[in-house]
């Protein structure tokens, strides 16, 4: 039942959301959020709920951490926008070059959706070449560019590899021309296709743990090496990876370099940024003293804005005090195991992925390897379940379970309990299979 205040939403705002992606679409909000704190949500009607979606996985320490509060306060009341550097820019970006392998400078944007973007229209310049090899299911953000052949598509509609299907009307048909799809953990695929668009080629984007799908071993040095034989620039996507996996996110984590990354999400804690971070060699494009028909366009408003700026240097802090990643992981693993004992405890074929605190599943008893293999899972019970998680007061739930530094033993605890009665549920009313 929807509480008065949300249903007004639907009055003003398509669908009553903020995105084409709904928990129940056609619905409208059935509850609206009036503040988080730590692990948690709460709704203006009272109601308290514990955050597995955490911002699309933006909030590493949680809501309303007090350090990140802090930083944007004080920011706040000293000013945010400049057009011009600002303390908390050259700080954010100095910890970012100190922690991220590949980082030897740090452009700051507004979000993951821009430093793709950005990190695109680099490769392009720098190669001369205009094709990215994506791979199929991947998201790297809502640009025109490169929303083909991803998961929020129409998985009805698969073409050959390596044709682009474009995931919106709206997709100017052109834009398929510079993009190329690959299959997931193929890495002999992957090379024919790379092979065969040769000298068209600019760039190859991965996301390191494609939509909580984790690598095959070798992939991703495969990948690497690949783009080194073909002379182009790896991108590493760590919108979602970044400062989750490891301080220098999964580059670190996997002992794999790329040539460029984008970041965003868990760089603000919830705060809007970006960033695209590389080798000088890439990064001097953006610098307005390189010469003319090399220098590479970019600019926004915003850019760099000390507020965003501050958050994430309080955020970037937070994550350096010892044993943070460890307790991250350390949750996640322990979620991933917990959950599939339950699963096969109600006689659910599953197969458990993700990467450390990245906690991913899929419906089958068979392998999934790629975004096709992910299809062919039971994804309508993933739907079901997170309605029944959400029932039982956990925000999100029906796959790629978050957690951040705020999510301990009573966190866990809940979320199980949660999915076991979602679960039973489910099966008396005959919705398990
Ligand atoms: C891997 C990846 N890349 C890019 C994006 C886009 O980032 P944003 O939503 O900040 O534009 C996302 C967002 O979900 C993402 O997960």
């Amino acid at each position: 039942m929807s509480s008065p205040e949300a249903s007004k939403a639907a009055d003003y705002l398509p669908g009553g959301t903020y995105a084409t992606i709904a928990f129940d679409p056609g619905a409208g909000p059935e509850f609206l959020f009036s503040h988080g704190a730590g692990a948690y949500l709460y709704t203006t009607c009272g109601r308290r709920l514990l955050d597995v979606m955490l911002g699309h996985g933006s909030l590493i320490l949680g809501h309303c951490h007090p350090a990140v509060v802090e930083a944007v306060k004080r920011q706040a009341e000293l000013g945010n926008t400049f057009t011009h550097v600002t303390r908390p820019a050259i700080e954010l970006a100095e910890m970012m070059v100190e922690d991220v392998p590949c980082a030897d400078k740090v452009r700051l944007v507004n979000s993951g959706t821009e430093a793709v973007m950005l990190a695109l229209r680099l490769v392009r310049a720098v190669t001369g070449r205009e094709r990215i090899l994506k791979f199929e299911g991947a998201y790297h953000g809502f640009a025109d560019g490169l929303l083909f052949s991803t998961n929020y598509g129409r998985p009805d509609r698969w073409r050959e590899h390596p044709l682009p299907d474009a995931d919106s009307p709206g997709i100017p048909s052109g834009q398929a021309d510079g993009v190329l799809i690959a299959p997931w953990n193929d890495l002999e695929r992957t090379r024919e296709i790379a092979a065969d668009a040769a000298a068209d080629l600019a760039g190859i984007i991965v996301e390191p743990v494609m939509r909580g799908l984790a690598s095959s071993p070798g992939f991703l040095e495969g990948v690497r090496s690949l783009a080194s034989e073909r002379g182009v620039p790896l991108i590493f996507d760590e919108v979602g990876t970044g400062f989750r996996l490891a301080r220098g996110g999964a580059q670190e984590y996997y002992g794999v370099t790329p040539d460029l990354a984008a970041f965003g999400k868990g760089l603000g804690s919830g705060y809007p940024i970006g960033a695209v971070a590389g080798s000088n060699e890439i990064m001097r494009r953006l610098d307005p003293g390189s010469p003319d028909g090399e220098r590479v366009f970019s600019l926004g408003s915003f850019h760099g804005n000390a507020v965003s700026a501050a958050a994430g240097a309080a955020t970037l802090r937070e994550l350096r005090r010892p044993g943070v990643y460890e307790h991250l992981a350390a949750y996640g693993n322990k979620l991933r195991g917990s959950l599939e004992e339950l699963f096969l405890r109600f006689d659910l074929p599953v197969h458990m992925t993700g990467e450390a605190n990245i906690v991913e599943w899929f419906f089958t008893a068979d392998t999934v390897t790629d975004y096709r293999s992910s299809l062919r899972s039971n994804r309508a019970l993933k739907e079901r379940i997170g309605r029944e998680m959400r029932r039982r007061d956990i925000f999100g739930g029906g796959g790629r379970l978050g957690s951040s530094t705020e999510h301990g033993k009573a966190e866990m605890r809940l979320t199980l309990d949660a999915m076991e009665a979602s679960l039973s549920a489910l099966r008396d009313s005959g919705e398990l299979h």
